[in-house]
C-alpha cells in the first residue's frame, strides 16, 4: 500500500508538484476512505482503487488543486467542503481568525455578535463558531456557487446567511455588531498575469480581483463595518502584503481608531484591525 502512495508521489514529483509526498498520501487515503495515518494498515488495494488513484494523480499533476480532487479543505480545526466555484481557504487567514477569537472571548456572552463579509466557503465563521460558544454570527456572500458551499459548511450552526452584496447587507444590524471580519478579494485587476496558474485557473475571479488598485472591496468593507459596528466595535480584514499602508489609510479615512497592521505566520503584513470610536 505504501508502495502505491510512493509511486504516486514519484509521479507528482516528476510533474513539479511542490508537495508530492503529502499530496500522494492524501489522494490515496481519499480514494480508500481512510485518514493518511491509516494507510500503513492496508495491505491489499483493488484494481479499481489503483485506477482511481491514477486518475486523481494525473489531474493533480496537471495542476488541479488537491482540495478540488478530495472535495475538502482544512482550516484551523474545521474540514470544509470545497470545489470549483468557491475560494479555497488559506492558512494565512487562520492568524486573523485567532485575533478575532481572542477579542470575542474577552466579551461577555450575549455581546458576541459577529458579521463575516465575503464569506466564501464559510471557513472563517465555521472556525469562529466551532471554537467559541455564545456567538450571534452572520455571514454574507455574493456568488451563488460559493453560497451553496457556505450553506453546506455552516448548516446547523445557527448562522444567519445572506446571498447578496456586502454593501447593502444586514441593514437590520446597523450599529449593533461587536466584530466585523472579512477576507475580501484584493488583487489588482491588472495583476492576473502575476498570479500562479493554479490560483488563476481554479479560484473564482470574483474571489481574487478587486478594481485597479485591488482595494475596491476593502473600501466597501471599511464603510460597511463603520455602519454595522456598535460604538467601540472592532473590525479586521485581510489584505495583500504590499497594501498595509494604503489599507491603514482607508480605515482611518472611514473614521476608525487604533488602526494596526498584523503579520501572518510567514511574518508578512497581512491583516488590519481597527476600532470604531
Ligand atoms: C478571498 S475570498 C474569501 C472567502 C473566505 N472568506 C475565505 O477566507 O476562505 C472572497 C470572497 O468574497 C466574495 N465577494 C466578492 N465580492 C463580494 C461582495 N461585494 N459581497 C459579498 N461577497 C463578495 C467572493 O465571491 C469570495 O467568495
Amino acid at each position: 500500500m505504501s508502495e502505491l502512495a510512493y509511486e504516486a508521489a514519484g509521479r507528482l514529483a516528476r510533474s513539479g508538484s511542490a508537495s508530492p509526498g503529502p499530496d500522494a498520501r492524501l489522494l490515496v487515503a481519499h480514494v480508500l476512505g481512510l485518514r493518511p495515518g491509516e494507510l500503513m494498515l492496508v495491505d491489499e488495494v483493488s484494481d479499481e482503487a489503483r485506477a482511481a488513484v491514477d486518475a486523481l494523480v494525473e489531474r493533480r499533476a496537471a495542476g488541479e488543486p488537491l482540495q478540488h480532487l478530495t472535495g475538502e479543505a482544512y482550516f484551523r480545526r474545521e474540514t470544509l467542503a470545497v470545489g470549483p466555484g468557491v475560494f479555497i481557504p488559506r492558512p494565512e487567514t487562520e492568524v486573523m481568525v485567532g485575533w478575532a477569537l481572542d477579542r470575542l472571548a474577552a466579551r461577555p456572552d450575549g455581546e458576541r455578535r459577529v458579521v463575516e463579509l465575503c464569506a466564501g466557503s464559510g471557513a472563517i465563521t465555521a472556525a469562529l463558531t466551532g471554537e467559541l460558544g455564545g456567538l450571534d454570527a452572520h455571514a454574507v456572500e455574493i456568488s451563488p456557487e460559493a453560497f451553496g458551499y457556505l450553506e453546506r459548511n455552516l448548516a446547523g450552526r445557527g448562522v444567519g446567511l445572506v446571498l447578496g452584496d456586502m454593501g447593502d447587507a444586514f441593514g437590520e444590524l446597523d450599529g449593533t455588531v461587536d466584530l466585523v471580519i472579512a477576507n475580501p478579494p484584493y488583487v489588482p485587476a491588472g495583476h492576473r498575469n502575476l498570479l500562479p496558474s493554479d490560483v488563476v485557473d481554479h479560484d473564482p475571479g470574483i474571489a481574487l480581483f478587486s478594481g485597479a488598485d485591488g482595494l475596491d472591496a476593502l473600501r466597501v468593507v471599511a464603510a460597511v463595518a463603520a455602519r454595522l459596528l456598535r460604538p467601540g466595535g472592532l473590525v479586521t480584514a485581510e489584505h495583500d502584503e504590499s497594501h498595509a499602508p494604503a489599507v491603514r489609510a482607508l480605515f482611518a479615512e472611514a473614521g476608525f481608531l487604533d488602526v494596526v497592521t498584523h503579520d501572518d505566520l510567514a511574518r508578512r503584513p497581512r491583516f488590519v484591525t481597527a476600532r470604531l470610536p
